[in-house]
């Protein structure tokens, strides 16, 4: 007999509470002096399909860089696991990279799911147990970028969190040190962290990842603003906006913008914002970092023991690194 998949549901995004507050988030970014919309927004149903879209883009080469670092580097990754860990996949969504570690035959003790979207994580995690059923799992649907609290079921020891992807990037840099010591505070001796990092490169090759020929990260930019209409209830016209996407080489980082097409209002219920003509809302950062770079982010959060592995092209690093050992 198998044991069913657990679920723990510690955040709501229906409540009419939680609603609010993302509705006040929302106005508060469009009224700054340099309009912004958090990138959290992007991942409304459509635009969760537009992400996959996007890591099937030949220009975009971060997913698949990172899968042929876990393919040429699996006896590594299975050795620093090791074995009877907990794996904590942070914004595990359909939990497909996770499950490819598990059929490649890292398997973990445990598996803990974790992502903001509960129902996104339920349907995932019931087809994975279904392939692997003599592996424990469970979903707890949670804002991890946030303080967050694992539910008292997932062992405190052994734990390995698994952040893949190169998310870490959506964080500023100050951002990502918060984070990762938030994690480091979470692990035992034993414990450790395999994170995806995107590394610095040629500005075209950067450029074209995030301004794709076929307009699919522009579609993705411009839902934004359909996720605004329906959650704000505010008038955006698609038409009167430009994707704007590029690589700042002295921040290190892509910055994609909206750009008013014209001379524009946009009205929600109780606000309004005028837009100038070439005036842009901020939607993303995205940072690249040297291997240097992010060792020595890892170092500041409180990690020692730090490998990584990158492809051969030198585009992608994972990361796996220990809690220090204090003195
Ligand atoms: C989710 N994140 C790591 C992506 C990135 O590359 O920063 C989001 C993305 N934005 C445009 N294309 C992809």
């Amino acid at each position: 007999m198998t044991t069913p998949v657990r679920l723990h549901q510690r955040i709501d995004w229906n409540s009419p509470d939680q609603q609010a507050r993302l509705r006040e988030e929302l106005a508060a970014g469009l009224l700054a002096v340099k309009a912004a919309i958090a990138p959290k927004f992007f991942y409304d149903p459509l635009g969760s399909r537009l992400f996959d879209a996007i890591t099937a883009l030949p220009e975009y080469y971060p997913t698949r860089t990172e899968a042929e670092i876990f393919t040429t580097r699996l006896p590594e990754i299975h050795r620093a696991l090791g074995e009877g860990c907990t794996l904590i996949d942070l914004g595990a969504a359909s939990c497909t990279k996770a499950g490819k570690l598990f059929h490649a035959g890292i398997v973990p003790a445990r598996y803990v799911a974790v992502d903001i979207s509960v129902d996104f994580l339920r349907e995932a995690l019931h087809t994975l147990k279904r392939e692997l059923p003599a592996i424990d799992m469970m979903g707890v649907g949670l804002d991890f970028t946030a303080d967050f609290e694992l539910p008292a079921d997932v062992p405190a020891e052994r734990r390995m969190f698994f952040y893949p992807g190169s998310s870490i990037g959506n964080f500023s840099p100050a951002d990502a040190l918060a984070f990762l010591k938030r994690l480091a505070a979470q692990l035992d001796g034993e414990g450790g962290l395999l994170i995806g990092v995107d590394l610095i490169k040629d500005k075209a090759l950067l450029d074209a990842a995030y301004d794709d020929a076929l307009g699919v990260t522009a579609a993705f930019n411009r839902n934004l603003l359909l996720h605004v209409n329906t959650q704000l209830g505010a008038d955006f016209r698609l038409a009167d906006w430009a994707h704007v996407a590029f690589y700042d080489i002295e921040q290190q980082r892509i910055e994609m913008h909206l750009e008013a097409r014209r001379k524009l209002v946009v009205t929600w219920p109780g606000g309004q914002r005028r837009f100038a003509a070439g005036e842009c809302i901020h939607t993303e950062n995205s940072y690249k970092y040297s291997p240097e770079g992010f060792g020595a982010l890892l170092a500041a959060a409180g990690f020692g023991d730090i490998e990584m592995w990158t492809d051969t092209r030198g585009w992608f690093a994972l990361f796996f690194a220990r809690p220090a050992r204090l003195a």
